[in-house]
């Protein structure tokens, strides 16, 4: 069993810097420079000892990737809102959340690490960037909403390499029926149709039980009621993964698109779940998932009814989809980068140089009776700048007058 509750803990400060200053006499600098206020999406708010936000990650809240047209997370976006067609697709919900909705409104507990300024963003202690999609499931349940899907821009403090960014994206996806024979029937139906796709459909899947006694039901639900919605939902992400990855695996009979199913702990479902897919060779952990907690649809005023919830991560499923070999290119605001892609179609990336290209012309006078040949201008190009040079040419040579043309890489 994996417990999956957003991450693990870890070090909580390293005791020193790159420049062997001591991390507690940094935090103090830090805070002893401490602004009054930060001015985040156009508001003013006050800081205190939580305060942690940084420019950097100011600076891209107002990007909303999963709304930029031609945008691969916006293509992403699209087309799991087009496998839900009767759920509320929302996408513009504020980052700025409480931690009581982040966290407290979904059960965890307080020491949990998730929590701490070293792995959140925190605006000051009352105010917080969702770390979650599912920061948002008391409200949008509790505005009524039964069935719908939520993209977002969710914040986690991570080290910064190909594969992580501390900003990613997420798509959160409910629904909730009357925990009553009326909502079980329409289970019981959408199941049936769900079943006779998916055996219609080039899949293979490796499942757990629904439930189980480390995946348990909760005291308050009916076990049956229980089986019946977890089945939905399991039935309801194969075949979302069979619209996601189902065509693009070759789905010839030797060759079904393999999803695995393993059983999971999150702090506001239970069971709950993990969902893999084989895609090019590896498995892909696409998303955490379960049948949503009492105490959450009590929070959110619907106790009389019984949901799923699921939380997937867009840019691991499009560095795939697209071949995008690294996280980072998202943020790309560079043409050869974004002029790549159009909405509504998957293709894959094509690599070019992480620089952008830059020209110069370089005219130099050699002295008097002095030679110099190309190629030894050449090594010093390369002694100097090294292998982002891409070319050297040698543009014109009059009377001593060189004039060479770069093409830097
Ligand atoms: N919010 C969880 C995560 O970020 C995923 C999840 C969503 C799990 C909904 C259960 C239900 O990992």
């Amino acid at each position: 069993m994996r417990v999956a509750t957003m991450r693990s803990p870890r070090l909580l400060l390293r005791n020193v810097n790159g420049r062997g200053i001591p991390a507690r006499r940094r935090l103090a600098n830090l805070s002893a420079q401490r602004p009054s206020h930060v001015t985040v999406l156009g508001e003013q708010y006050p800081t205190d000892h939580m305060t942690n936000i940084s420019p950097t990650i100011v600076s891209k809240l107002p990007l909303k990737l999963h709304t930029q047209p031609s945008h691969p997370l916006s293509t992403l976006r699209a087309l799991i809102e087009s496998h839900f067609p009767t759920y509320a697709h929302l996408s513009s919900l504020s980052p700025l959340v409480t931690p009581y909705q982040n966290f407290d409104l979904l059960s965890f507990p307080a020491d949990h690490p998730g929590r701490s300024v070293t792995d959140s963003y925190y605006i000051n202690k009352d105010l917080m960037l969702r770390t979650h999609t599912s920061a948002h499931e008391v409200d949008v349940f509790g505005r009524g909403e039964t069935k719908w899907l939520l993209t977002a821009d969710v914040y986690r403090r991570d080290e910064i390499d190909g594969s992580h960014y501390p900003v990613f994206h997420q798509t959160e996806g409910a629904r909730i029926v009357s925990a009553n024979a009326t909502g079980m029937k329409e289970l019981e139906e959408d199941n049936e149709r769900l079943v006779a796709h998916l055996e219609r459909s080039n899949i293979e899947i490796e499942d757990v039980p629904h439930l189980s006694p480390a995946n348990p039901c909760q005291p308050a639900h009916d076990p049956k009621h229980t089986e019946l919605i977890a089945k939905n939902l399991k039935l309801s992400l194969n075949s979302l993964m069979l619209h996601l990855f189902g065509g693009r695996v070759g789905a010839t009979a030797g060759n079904p698109l393999k999803v695995r199913w393993i059983e999971a702990s999150f702090p506001w479902t239970t069971p709950s779940f993990e969902v893999e897919v084989f895609f090019r060779g590896k498995w892909l952990e696409i998303l955490g998932c379960g049948v949503v907690r009492q105490a959450t649809l009590d929070n959110a005023n619907v106790p009389d009814k019984l949901g799923w919830a699921f939380g997937l991560g867009l840019e691991r499923i499009a560095m795939v989809l697209y071949s995008i070999p690294d996280i980072r290119l998202f943020w790309s605001r560079d043409p050869r980068f974004l002029s790549q892609f159009q909405q509504g179609e998957i293709t894959t990336f094509k690599p070019y140089s992480k620089y952008p290209a830059c020209f110069k012309d370089v005219s130099f006078w050699l002295p008097q009776g002095e030679t110099l040949h190309e190629n030894d201008f050449c090594d010093l190009v390369r002694d100097v700048a090294g292998d982002v040079v891409e070319d050297v040419k040698l543009a014109s040579l009059c009377s001593g007058m060189s004039k060479l043309a770069l093409t830097c890489e």
